[in-house]
């Protein structure tokens, strides 16, 4: 089997890539991917040592050079996990958004028509697509689309590409609406390797406005085993949510968070719980996010096996043994983000 991922070299991709090649042992793997800031070279290396991956460095939205890479390639299945997710960069850099979600969409799956129209194609979307929620309720696959956010808007968009492309085109495709995704090898701008990173270095912990928004944590191993799940037993044409039921709010999310680090490494909590600082919101910051999930359960006999506190400590511990990754995701474009994401906020007058 020729198995094509993109984005590969992230934070899913390159956990799905890894645990296929463990379960698929006669799968060759190509890892599409931009090597953007997201992908960090450690994680570049590591995949690299594997013989069964190849990697395709280019962009989506280079259509040439996707259509050769598909052409040559033909593979059986198209896993399209690429994708610009941060929703901050998305307020500040919208443009980049479109370009690469929806462009980079509509070129992988032009190029998948064109040159293996049968390949299976599975779409990685997000819970965000359905907007925000209230304290109650939980979203099922055919909700209302509502994107809140630039970010979330484009994948709208995108998943919008591939139905149309199930629709007119007879793609074989699936797509899942997964929550957020924490573990091992997420770039640090996200919550939980932000936070674990600047509490580790005694950094104040930005939590924005009162951090009483809602988010269901699902983690990585989590989601890639139901992304495969979904290619194996899931229906042509549909999509399926996957979450885990582990709602918190952020700021319980970071002291839970805390707690892990003071375990792990002796700390004091109520000094690293000292750091958290709240600071001016996100615009337009979406209270909640919450998956009905019984559908996934159902047709592809998925449920997610890790719970909450010991993913978080067994994320805590493999950042704590992988200094190398850690300091390789701080560079200097790192630093620039920090400085213009946050100084501000974190200024005293800002208090
Ligand atoms: P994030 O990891 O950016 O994921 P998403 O916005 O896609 O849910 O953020 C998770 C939650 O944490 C979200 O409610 C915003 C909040 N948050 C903070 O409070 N401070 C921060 O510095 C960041 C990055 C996020």
């Amino acid at each position: 089997m020729r198995v094509l991922v993109t984005g590969g070299a992230g934070f899913i991709g390159s956990t799905f890539l890894l645990r296929t090649l463990d379960r698929c042992p006669g799968a060759s793997m190509t890892c599409l991917d931009a090597l953007t800031y997201a992908a960090n070279p450690a994680t570049v290396t590591e995949l690299a040592r594997q013989p069964r991956i190849d990697l395709a460095h280019g962009d989506l939205v280079d259509f040439a050079f996707v259509d050769d890479t598909v052409r040559r390639l033909r593979p059986d299945l198209v896993v399209h996990i690429a994708a610009e997710t941060h929703v901050d960069r998305s307020i500040q850099d919208p443009l980049r958004f479109v370009r690469s979600n929806v462009d980079g969409t509509l070129s992988l799956l032009e190029a998948v028509r064109r040159h293996c129209p049968s390949a299976r194609f599975h779409h990685v979307s997000t819970d965000e697509v359905f907007g925000a929620l209230g304290d109650l309720g939980a979203f099922a696959e055919d909700a209302r689309y509502n994107p809140g956010n630039p970010y979330s808007a484009t994948k709208a968009a995108s998943d919008h590409l591939v139905r149309a492309y199930v629709n007119t085109h007879r793609l074989r495709a699936t797509i899942t609406h997964a929550s957020n995704t924490y573990g091992p090898r997420q770039y640090p701008e996200k919550l939980i390797p932000l936070m674990l990173t600047r509490a580790l270095e005694g950094s104040p912990l930005p939590v924005y406005g009162t951090g009483m928004q809602v988010r269901d944590w699902l983690h990585v191993d989590d989601h890639a085993d139901a992304i495969w799940a979904v290619i194996e037993r899931g229906e042509i044409g549909e999509s399926y949510n996957v979450g885990s039921g582990n709602e918190h709010t952020n700021l319980d999310l970071v002291r839970a968070l805390c707690r892990a680090i003071a375990d792990a490494t002796g700390r004091d909590l109520a000094s690293l719980e000292g750091l958290i600082t709240h600071v001016a919101d996100r615009p337009g910051h979406d209270h909640r996010y919450a998956l009905a999930t019984e559908k996934i359960r159902r047709v592809c006999g998925f449920s997610p096996r890790v719970e909450l506190h010991a993913g978080l400590s067994a994320t805590v511990r493999w950042y704590l043994a992988n200094p190398d990754w850690v300091s390789r995701a701080k560079t200097a474009d790192f630093g620039r983000w920090l400085e213009a994401q946050y100084a501000a906020r974190l200024a005293p007058e800002a208090a």
